[in-house]
């Protein structure tokens, strides 16, 4: 009998080796990854690797350092911390069997990521409470956070933001020296000097139904605003949604407890 039991355990505990998923691994491919590396593992822009025909074996191995966070990268330790052991396997081999890509090929943008619900708020410098400010000093940059009534409200409450919530941030280039060094005011903050861009998050119902899970940030969906309040073309809202994902069980906002406490 004690021999019995232990053959059992060893079975238990002993790795079972069993070929990857090809079609798993596609399916995976196409709900999430191919928002960023394309469907057939072509990328959809610069700042993302390609995929295709890379070893299987380096693949697996970047996805287990992406997902115990031995290698960094905000985006990808998200989304690596969702996929099980053999999910990486199955993706590595997806992509692995896919044919290289020509030179200066891309992939096209996920429909459903490129389009979101988030139009401009005019008027928020009137109705919007200034609730936080950060210094970007890689891009020299300073920024200036905003969020609408409902917003405010929830976060004083202690309640997660509703539908409704819009938070929107300006960026500036900070001014600088003759030594090209940000000047920094009597605040601690940059001095701002032009408005270059401004980024937003907001939820209404059903704006997260059609992003797929693994990046769905519940009904929040995201946007870039050019000077004059257009839609920047060509933001990859997955990489908006991947970053902030993390944020679950903190409305999937980084700044919500500055909101809190927000004058
Ligand atoms: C939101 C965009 C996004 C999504 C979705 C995404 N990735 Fe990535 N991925 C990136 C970026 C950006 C990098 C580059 C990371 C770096 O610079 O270290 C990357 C890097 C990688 C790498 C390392 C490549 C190398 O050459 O070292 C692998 C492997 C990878 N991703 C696999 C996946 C898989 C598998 C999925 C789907 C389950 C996926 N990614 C989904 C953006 C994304
Ligand atoms: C690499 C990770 C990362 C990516 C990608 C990212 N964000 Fe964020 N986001 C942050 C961090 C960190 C903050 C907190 C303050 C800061 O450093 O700006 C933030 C803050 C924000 C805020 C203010 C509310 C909050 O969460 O505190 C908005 C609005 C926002 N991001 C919009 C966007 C949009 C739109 C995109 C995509 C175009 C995007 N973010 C992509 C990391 C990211």
């Amino acid at each position: 009998m004690k021999k019995v039991i232990g053959f059992l355990v060893f079975l238990a505990a002993a790795p079972i080796a069993h070929a990857a998923d090809m079609e798993a691994g596609k399916t995976k491919a196409a709900a999430v990854c191919a928002a960023c590396h394309g469907a057939t593992g072509v990328s959809v822009s610069d700042a993302i690797p390609n995929l295709a025909a890379q070893r299987p074996g380096y693949l697996e191995a970047q996805l287990k350092a992406l997902k115990d966070g031995t290698r960094k990268n905000q985006i990808m330790n998200a989304i690596a911390s969702q996929l099980s052991a053999e999910d990486m396997a199955n993706v590595a081999a997806f992509f692995a069997a896919q044919p290289g890509a020509v030179t200066g090929a891309k992939s096209a943008m996920s429909p459903n990521l490129a389009k979101t619900g988030v139009t401009f708020p005019e008027g928020y410098k009137e109705t919007f409470t200034k609730y936080y400010t950060v210094n970007f000093p890689a891009t020299k940059q300073v920024r200036y956070y905003y969020a609408n009534k409902t917003a405010v409200a929830a976060a004083k409450a202690g309640k997660p933001l509703p539908d409704g919530s819009v938070l929107l941030a300006e960026a500036y280039s900070a001014q600088v020296d003759a030594g090209k060094n940000p000047v920094t005011g009597a605040d601690g903050y940059y001095s701002a000097d032009k408005l270059l861009f401004y980024t937003a998050m907001a939820r209404e119902a059903g704006w997260g139904k059609d992003i797929p899970e693994m990046l769905r940030n519940s009904d929040w969906n995201y946007a870039v605003f050019t000077l004059d309040k257009k839609h920047r073309p060509g933001v990859n809202q997955a990489e908006c949604l991947a970053c902030h994902k993390p944020l679950d069980n903190v409305s999937y906002t980084f700044t919500l407890k500055q909101l809190a406490e927000a004058k």
